[in-house]
């Protein structure tokens, strides 16, 4: 399946790896409609994208909102989900051994696993309106769990719980529509240096920099993106959570 010509649904698009992933796109002929929360950073990314992008304001467990992105694309070929959100950094004991709160976990969950079975739902079902292209595809999903779905670290435990998940349904997600013809695949990100780490001081990206076997540096964007694509263009890859992380095993803490 080739991306020139077709249209997909990047959610989170308007920043870090869904905006890279959205650029990659445009800039091989594809068109993107660009699902987020943020009016703000989406009206930005569309200036910056120029005719190829426009922006739908959606929050990915809203289940109308979602269904108007969806709609916004027209005939439907890709979706590459980004959107979510930190974790709660909350232990299951504090210090004075209270429990952790269920709030906070049950939200977490909410946006990131949630989340994405409703784009994985909504986005399938208009996807598999497509004729099938000779390479006998329909349409490909690429979702977003993260390492700690593997090696989650103290204090981790919701956003672990919500990447697991999301890792989860890779295999189950690709079986299920394999009668439709329809791809899924997972890009579970080691530590990216989008806006999500911006906030943290230099030296203590310095100190996680340090930390990547090789290369010693944090992922950039780019490298996200370069992945997304192939895994939409290549009509073999299946069922698979691929880790993008330069062979990282994060540390219990
Ligand atoms: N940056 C990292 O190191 C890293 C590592 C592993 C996994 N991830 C995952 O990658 C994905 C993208 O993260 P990023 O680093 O590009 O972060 P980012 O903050 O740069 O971008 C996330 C985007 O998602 C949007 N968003 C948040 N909640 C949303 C919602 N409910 N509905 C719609 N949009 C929403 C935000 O407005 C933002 O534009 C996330 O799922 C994150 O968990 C990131």
């Amino acid at each position: 399946m080739h991306i020139k010509g077709s249209t997909a649904l990047v959610t989170g698009g308007a920043s870090g790896l869904g905006l890279a992933t959205a650029r990659g796109i445009v800039d091989r002929g594809g068109r993107v409609v660009l699902a987020d929360i943020s009016e703000e950073l989406g009206a930005k990314a569309v200036a910056d994208l120029g005719d190829a992008a426009r922006f739908v304001r959606a929050d990915v467990t809203d289940e109308q909102a979602v269904a108007e992105a969806v709609d916004a694309a027209g005939p439907l070929r890709f979706v590459v989900h980004c959107a979510g959100r930190g974790g709660d950094r909350t232990r299951i004991l504090d210090k004075n051994g209270a429990p952790g709160d269920l709030g906070t976990f049950t939200e977490v969950i909410r946006v990131n696993l949630i989340g994405t079975y409703n784009v994985l739902r909504l986005a399938a079902s208009k996807i598999a309106e497509n004729e099938t292209l000779d390479d006998g595809d329909r349409g490909a999903i690429v979702l977003t769990a993260s390492v700690a779905a593997f090696d989650g670290q103290i204090g981790q435990t919701s956003y672990t719980a919500s990447k697991a998940g999301v890792h989860g349904m890779t295999l189950v997600a690709a079986r299920d529509l394999a009668s439709r013809q329809i791809r899924v695949n997972t890009i579970a990100p080691g530590i990216m240096d989008t806006p999500m780490l911006g906030r943290l001081r230099e030296d203590i990206r310095e100190g996680l920099a340090a930390t990547v076997p090789h290369p010693k540096r944090l992922g950039d964007p780019e490298d996200y993106a370069r992945l997304a694509l192939e895994m939409l263009e290549n009509s073999y890859l299946n069922g698979q959570t691929v880790r993008l992380d330069g062979a990282i095993r994060m540390a219990p803490r």
